[in-house]
């Protein structure tokens, strides 16, 4: 089933009284969510990605707009009537129930022709159990698990209903680095097999990247960029998205577009064929870690862009060099490059030159941070 918003919007009053004006949590949403695939909403600490599960699962209401599964208008209709199965941050697993009727709960107020017996119910839980692979813990109470198998218990609940949609708010964020991964995968498994319309919010934009269909970046209520993790990253659309995706993070330095040629300092880093007819101004660069390409001063070719060596670190499968730019720049005064491990460079060196992968190289406007080139 699609998801589609239509100006969705939801503003909260402030909590400082003295401030008037609103707290606009989910701002003027219009976009869809493709049937059956997993999108991530990936954006910063009260950025609005909770209010917009809650708007999605029926707890909030929108202040403006609406909200449709497939063609059916559900922005007025209760909660427990959208067939939406919801992982909270914190499991909120009930701590007097073992697993098997933590897992049943959810069917047990069902009414009408939709009412189960003991029997049938018993057996939903059972197939969701299977589906999270904790069919033989039934009997345990949640203390008596790992924040893992908890995780995967808060799953198989929100999952018993067979929903229509399902929504995990940082469903991961209690367990321990180990533990993150093998559980995102599982949800990626989960999510495969099941083929449930999923929206997985997260503030880690790693944990997004890697399982997500679709990413979704937000800040301070309003998306900025929708597309395949890949695709985002490769092209993103302003500054606060090329700063949020990537680790290490994209280096940022300030510089300026001059006679069609694009300068940090005194440094040439692109001629007119990259800068095309973009007016000179003050923008600031943004070269990913990777984009890099290291010349050796003694090897004969010096490349655009000179810096002062910092460190080397290895890290066995490539190796990190530290540098720090010799023009004015942003963003502190460390920069990171990886280069293959196979790279010869010299820790004792004072500086150090790289030509750029034009690939990894993007402008934004120094004003308005949205993306040039
Ligand atoms: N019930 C509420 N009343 C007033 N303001 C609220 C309410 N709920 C959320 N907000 C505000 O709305 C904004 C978005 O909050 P939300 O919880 O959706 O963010 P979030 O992206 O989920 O953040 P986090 O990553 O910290 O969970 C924040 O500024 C928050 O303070
Ligand atoms: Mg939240």
């Amino acid at each position: 089933m699609k998801i589609r918003f239509e100006g969705l919007t939801k503003r909260f009053p402030n909590r400082n009284k003295k401030i008037k004006s609103e707290v606009v949590a989910v701002d003027n949403f219009t976009f869809e969510i493709p049937d059956g695939k997993l999108v991530g909403l990936l954006g910063p600490s009260g950025c609005g990605k909770s209010t917009a599960l809650n708007l999605i699962c029926g707890l909030e209401v929108p202040t403006e707009g609406r909200i449709f599964f497939d063609d059916d208008d559900v922005t007025d209709i209760p909660a427990e009537n959208r067939g939406v199965g919801m992982v909270f941050q914190s499991y909120a697993l009930y701590p007097h129930l073992n697993v098997k009727k933590n897992i049943m709960f959810p069917l047990q107020n069902l009414k009408g022709e939709q009412k189960l017996t003991k029997e049938q119910m018993e057996q939903k839980a059972l197939e969701a159990a299977r589906i999270v692979q904790i069919e033989e813990l039934m009997d345990r109470k949640p203390r008596e698990m790992s924040g893992g198998q908890q995780q995967r218990v808060a799953i198989a609940r929100a999952l018993v209903k067979m929903p229509r949609v399902l929504l995990l708010d940082e469903p991961l964020s209690n367990l321990d680095a180990r533990l993150r991964i093998q559980t995102r995968e599982e949800i990626k498994r989960i999510q495969n097999e099941t083929k449930i319309t999923t929206v997985f919010v997260t503030h880690d934009q790693e944990e997004a990247m890697s399982i997500s269909d679709l990413i979704v970046v937000m800040k301070d209520g309003a998306i900025h960029q929708i597309g395949k993790p890949q695709d985002v990253y490769d092209q993103p659309c302003n500054l606060f998205v090329a700063k949020f995706l990537g680790t290490p993070p994209i280096n940022v330095f300030k510089g300026r577009i001059n006679g069609g040629e694009l300068y940090i300092g005194d440094d040439k880093i692109a001629g007119k064929e990259f800068v095309k007819d973009i007016s000179d101004q003050e923008v600031f660069i943004g070269i990913r870690p990777e984009g890099f390409i290291l010349r050796n001063e003694d090897g004969g070719k010096k490349g655009v862009f000179s810096s002062k060596l910092l460190a080397v670190e290895v890290m066995g499968r490539d190796t990190s060099v530290v540098f720090s730019s010799e023009h004015s720049e942003v963003e502190g005064t460390r920069h990171r490059a990886i280069i293959s491990s196979e790279e010869h460079i010299d820790p004792s060196s004072e500086k150090v030159f790289f030509d750029i992968n034009p690939k990894k190289l993007f402008v934004f406007s120094g004003e308005s941070q949205e993306r040039l080139i």
